[in-house]
């Protein structure tokens, strides 16, 4: 009997210490959580504190970033361009003026963009070349760095991005600042990150990314998530601004768009990207057309009054055109 009461009061006591150690683990979790909230908040209170919102210079056409260089504010988007189509579309682009080029791995067009360069005979301080390392790509980072360095072959890469997040994204991003240090990398920023992203990313690094690149037009314009970035210090620039292959003509053909585009005398492509950079968006608009080309560059002669940006601010349908 003695033996049976014994033997209960040790499974109560091993029971209490259960409960107790269980308790004593969910107090340090939540602590621990806690703190890593006060991280968060501190980084992006002192961000959002030293109100560093990088101005856009219309005469130089180019915006200072908070790694200190200069980027020019628009561009030339290279996704699904490849081969001659894309060497032709970059040195047309260079031509005509155009000193911002965007592609990535996942592009397939590293090599045509950097011969283009190469072989335009502009000297490389002046042209600004954005590529990006996939997901698929994070656990050799590395080795994905050396590879863009490699393929592209014009010394030094302008800004790397990681083109989405995904797993081991914080020690991809580390390797990048490897880079930075090296001097072979001058600027990093993100792809498609947004708030809830930002938040959970930013108190994990130590370079705070120069650009966040995301989708951005018409109908899906980021109205909370744009002022956000930017009041980090952080330059905003946006992808698809026509709304990607397949949905420019709605875009384009959108009534309030033309009758703006009339008013000004000039195309409703013109008008969006002067939308874009009014919004303090950097645009890197697609083509291989050169009248294309040439006319995307034309967007510093005029100006849309407060009533035609809210006309347009007004056609948001939260409508994203990919799923990322
Ligand atoms: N970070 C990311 O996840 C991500 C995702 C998507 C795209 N991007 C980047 O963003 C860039 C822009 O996106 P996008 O190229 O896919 O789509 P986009 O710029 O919205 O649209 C490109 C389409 O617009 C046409 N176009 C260009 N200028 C025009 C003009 N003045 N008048 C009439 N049509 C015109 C082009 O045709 P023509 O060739 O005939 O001119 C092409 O079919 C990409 O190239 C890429 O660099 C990034």
């Amino acid at each position: 009997m003695k033996l049976i009461i014994r033997e209960k009061k040790k499974t109560i006591y091993i029971f209490i210490l259960i409960v107790l150690i269980a308790g004593i683990g969910i107090y340090l979790g939540l602590k621990g959580k806690e703190q890593e909230n006060i991280v968060n908040d501190n980084i992006i209170n002192k961000l959002e504190q030293e109100n560093n919102i990088a101005k856009f210079n219309f005469e130089t056409k180019t915006v200072k970033l908070n790694s200190g260089y200069e980027m020019p504010l628009n561009g030339l988007g290279t996704y699904s361009l490849t081969g001659d189509t894309c060497y032709n579309a970059v040195s047309s682009a260079l031509k005509s003026g155009v000193r911002l080029i965007d592609t990535a791995y996942m592009y397939g067009n590293e090599e045509e963009i950097g011969k283009a360069i190469r072989d335009s005979g502009i000297p490389r301080e002046e042209i600004f070349v954005i590529t990006k390392i996939y997901p698929s790509q994070f656990d050799k980072t590395k080795e994905a760095i050396e590879l863009a360095l490699k393929k592209l072959d014009i010394e030094y890469i302008d800004m790397m991005l990681l083109h989405h997040p995904g797993e081991g994204d914080v020690e991809a991003y580390k390797a990048m600042e490897k880079y930075v240090k090296s001097g072979k990398i001058r600027s990093l920023g993100l792809s498609n990150w947004y708030v809830e992203e930002l938040n959970d990313f930013l108190p994990k690094i130590n370079i705070i990314p120069a650009l966040v690149q995301n989708e951005i037009h018409p109908y899906y314009q980021e109205n909370d998530v744009i002022p956000f970035i930017q009041n980090l210090g952080i330059v905003v620039q946006g992808w698809y601004p026509f709304g990607g292959r397949g949905h420019t003509s709605e875009l384009l053909n959108n009534e309030t768009i033309t009758r703006i585009a009339n008013n000004h005398n000039v195309s409703s492509a013109q008008v969006i990207l002067r939308w874009n950079l009014q919004k303090g968006v950097v645009v890197i608009p697609g083509s291989s057309n050169p009248d294309h080309i040439k006319e995307n560059m034309n967007i510093y002669g005029f100006e849309l009054n407060e009533n035609e940006m809210q006309e347009i601010n007004s056609l948001d349908r939260n409508e994203k055109h990919d799923w990322y």
